[in-house]
């Protein structure tokens, strides 16, 4: 594929800074046992077929689809809530502390078919297949940001937020897999960033938050695929060049949470011409997508550290990691290991190949030893230290305790029925007591709130991967049946200012007393929108989104995290 499409890319980046394909050398796969793209056949779509892409999709638009001129946000809508907590720990948070708030394309954007964008997997699964988003929603119109970011972003200035947290959707600017840049996507983006720039906030860009084009998926599985690689680098590289001013970039977010997806989701109802899988089993979806998503970011930092930061200056690059921080449950040495092992198959799995040694951890090779497939000592080299921070989206974190059965477990390759795991999750402490306040129950069953394990998973993060410096790129909360609540109550989130003041608070501790160099934290999200497979049923947003009238409303939380930062930031 890559010798086939090399003359229309170059073709289509001659205008970007010229485009230069990886050396082959990071292209030797080395494939598990019974691995093979023998069935994948050849893509017949290409640019010309775009508008087909979406035959078949009944695709809602919003009353605006141009991008609308800023209103002023009115006064009385900064008028501070009442009741604040108050703020008097004695330290201060560095002059250059991150903060900022995060959205990602597809859960905000809507206008999912304009200026020739194609379908995203998760398109294609919320149009496709009944039920799997609640209530059959769809990304189609969301908050309608793709035409209302320059309001959106003058709400981010009037509070003061100075930094901006954004995805790129992939099928704006690669709609089809015919290599040619979709200009006008490109231009929305850059569009942005200016926007952003102009008015004094600073953007933290993703380029993939789970929404591969479904083109993608078609022909060759996405990340179940080695193609994957190279596509994932030129997109890199198009949108590197095309946003010079960045300067901090994350690659994937999440990889834990889109590799176990392409495992779960055909179990989950998603049939096979909807997300081809091409006959790999779950384990093997799993671990072989989690490989190509490896090598897809280090192929993309090594062409943001070789050709881009020589040419526009140096920044800063990396990945979002998705896990629990999950200590032990006891000081036996059972429940320790049991411990260490729910890490490794978390944090481990994408951390020691990238902040350790270029391998799997042991636990995970010997569970999937089969499965695995292994890097060659060039691409050790080329996944290891391909970031300049760690990343971790910390949320939440629950103790972790050995199975009743855990040293026979760990060994029994499959005869034990807690295996591979073979540990058990904790939400109960001595006394009935919960671990946390809970989140949206039913919706975010995931989630507590959970100051303590927050500030020990950086520690852990920190001590365990030394790297050179952590950002917290997303963490955030979403109160327990705010969706059924109405503005008013709904904006007076205090249970998410509660998880804000303990979360930021140990920022301030975690500097300061660990030693962690923490050089940020950005809050999910900007304002409530689509949760995935939840859809609207649940909020995370710092500002209350009305669906009905597409209004928005800056909750009690926001005021929060300004006055936090107002009053913790050293000044210059
Ligand atoms: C993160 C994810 C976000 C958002 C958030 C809240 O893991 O990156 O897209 O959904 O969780 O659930």
């Amino acid at each position: 594929m890559l010798v086939r499409f090399l003359p229309l890319l170059l073709l289509a980046l001659g205008g970007l800074g010229g485009a230069q394909v990886l050396p082959n050398r990071f292209y030797n796969f080395t494939s598990p046992a019974n691995y093979s793209n023998s069935n994948i056949t050849n893509a017949t779509t290409s640019y010309q077929r775009v508008t087909n892409l979406w035959d078949g999709f009944q695709v809602a638009r919003g009353t605006i689809t141009h991008v609308v001129e800023p209103l002023p946000i009115a006064k009385d809508e900064l008028t501070p809530p009442p009741n604040m907590k108050p703020l008097h720990c004695q330290y201060r948070l560095p002059k250059d502390f991150i903060w900022g708030w995060a959205s990602s394309a597809s859960q905000i954007e809507g206008a999912v078919d304009a200026d020739g964008r194609g379908p995203s997997v998760w398109d294609n699964v919320a149009h496709k297949v009944p039920g799997f988003l609640k209530k059959n929603e769809t990304f189609d119109i969301a908050n309608n940001h793709y035409y209302m970011y320059k309001q959106d972003f003058q709400r981010l200035k009037a509070m003061g937020v100075p930094y901006y947290s954004m995805t790129i959707s992939w099928s704006r600017i690669f709609p089809s897999d015919s290599g040619e840049v979709n200009k006008a996507g490109l231009q929305h983006y850059i569009d942005e960033v200016n926007y952003l720039l102009e008015n004094g906030i600073q953007p933290i860009v993703t380029l993939y938050h789970w929404d591969i084009p479904q083109v993608l998926q078609d022909k060759y599985g996405g990340w179940l695929d080695r193609k994957v690689v190279q596509d994932f680098a030129n997109y890199a590289r198009v949108m590197f060049e095309a946003l010079p001013k960045v300067k901090l970039w994350l690659t994937l977010n999440e990889p834990q949470v889109f590799c176990n997806d392409y495992a779960d989701w055909p179990d989950e109802g998603v049939p096979d011409h909807v997300f081809p899988t091409f006959g790999l089993n779950s384990t093997q979806r799993k671990y072989i997508c989690g490989h190509n998503a490896l090598l897809a970011h280090a192929s993309a930092v090594h062409i943001y550290r070789t050709e881009i930061e020589p040419k526009y200056g140096k920044g800063k690059i990396s990945f979002a990691n998705s896990w629990d921080y999950t200590p032990s449950y006891s000081n036996s040495s059972e429940d320790i290991l049991a411990s260490e092992r729910s890490l490794d198959f978390t944090a481990g799995w994408f951390g020691q190949p990238v902040y350790i040694d270029g391998e799997y951890p042991q636990s995970i090779r010997d569970v999937v030893y089969e499965t695995l497939p292994r890097f060659t000592e060039e691409e050790k080299s080329l996944v290891l230290n391909s970031t300049d921070f760690y990343a971790w989206d910390g949320y939440t974190g629950h103790p972790v305790r050995a199975s009743d059965d855990f040293s026979s477990c760990v060994t029994s390759q499959g005869d034990s029925e807690n295996w591979p795991e073979c540990f058990d999750e904790v939400f109960t402490l001595p006394g009935d007591w919960l671990i946390g306040n809970r989140a949206d129950v039913g919706v975010s069953n995931w989630l507590y709130q959970t100051p303590r394990y927050f500030r020990e998973g950086i520690v852990w993060a920190w001590s365990h991967f030394k790297p050179l410096e952590i950002i917290i790129p997303e963490s955030g909360f979403s109160v327990w049946k705010e969706n059924e609540m109405t503005e008013a109550q709904a904006r007076y989130d205090d249970t998410r200012v509660s998880y804000l003041h303990d979360y930021l608070h140990q920022a301030l501790k975690l500097i300061h007393e660990d030693k962690v160099k923490l050089s940020g934290i950005i809050a999910w999200s900007m304002y409530d929108n689509i949760e995935w497979r939840q859809g609207r049923d649940t909020r995370f947003g710092l500002q209350y989104f009305d669906y009905n009238h597409m209004k928005v409303y800056f909750k009690k939380s926001a005021f929060y995290m300004r006055d936090f930062f107002n009053h913790y930031m050293t000044q210059e």
